[in-house]
């Protein structure tokens, strides 16, 4: 295979998925990785360790599927709460993979993202996610999204704030404020809005994650935790995806079975 649209397209059907059918942009809430490592009397830590490789084989796989984008809640703006054992572990646990990963992701023609408010993330990081999102910036492949130090409200203040000074300085008025706008102030203006919207280890909630982006995304909730989640069950989340019925707030005609 060496990446057409033919390849992926049999790829696509090898996993008895519909080409047709495909989610562009999938967002995943990659929990229970606590959950996983305490229930083996483990270090939490070690299950975010886990949690990276699941993470590596999602993104592979996502790019053979010709997915445009994943997006990944890695790190919320809540998540600062936790212990400095657990916070730091964390910071260094992505800085060592986007610095032992960044070449196969070149080779493989991903291109990096990162979404959330990065200045308050230490420097060496920071200065990682920036290189590699210009290093791959030109690459024709799956979008993957980090999302990091990410909370879908602080996203939404980030825009009204942008917007109001715009406003103050006279280049916007008050009339330009549109749901349009708003869109093109969030953190990835240019990426669809979320299809599909996976959580894993079973909670019910959105826990600040994309906010905004998900008003009408399908959302698929699996009781397997993060590090147990691999490419057959995002292949069974993407298959549910395809039997639902978008409606956009329209009526579409059912037939009740
Ligand atoms: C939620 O599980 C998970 C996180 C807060 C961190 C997710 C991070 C990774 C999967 C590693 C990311 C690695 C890279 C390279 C970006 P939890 O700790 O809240 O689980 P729990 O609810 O069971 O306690």
């Amino acid at each position: 295979m060496d990446g057409t649209a033919g390849d992926v397209t049999a790829y696509i059907t090898s996993r008895d998925l519909d080409p047709a059918k495909m989610p562009a942009h999938v967002a995943i809430i990659m929990d229970g990785n606590g959950r996983w490592a305490t229930s083996r009397g483990k270090n939490r830590l070690l299950g975010h360790t886990q949690g990276y490789h699941t993470l590596k084989q999602i993104v592979y796989e996502s790019n053979r599927l010709g997915l445009t984008c994943i997006t990944v809640y890695a790190f919320s703006t809540e998540n600062w709460r936790r212990s400095g054992e657990e916070v730091g572990g964390l910071m260094a646990l992505m800085l060592g993979a986007m610095q032992a990963e960044i070449e196969e992701l070149i080779q493989t023609g991903i291109r990096v993202r990162v979404s959330g408010r990065l200045t308050e993330l230490p420097a060496d990081l920071r200065e990682e996610l920036q290189s590699a999102t210009t290093r791959t910036e030109h690459l024709p492949g799956l979008i993957f999204n980090l999302a990091i130090n990410y909370g879908g409200r602080a996203e939404v203040v980030d825009a009204v704030r942008a917007i109001c000074k715009k406003v103050a300085d006279g280049v916007l008025s008050e009339e330009d404020v549109t749901e349009g706008l708003i869109h093109d102030h969030l953190y990835s203006p240019d990426l669809p809005d979320p299809d599909l919207l996976i959580r894993t280890a079973g909670e019910l909630r959105l826990s600040n994650f994309l906010l905004w982006e998900t008003a009408y995304s399908e959302i698929y909730v699996t009781p397997v935790c993060w590090p147990d989640f691999d490419p057959d069950t995002l292949v069974q989340a993407i298959a549910d995806f395809q039997k639902r019925t978008r409606k956009f707030g329209t009526v579409v005609e059912e037939t009740i079975p």
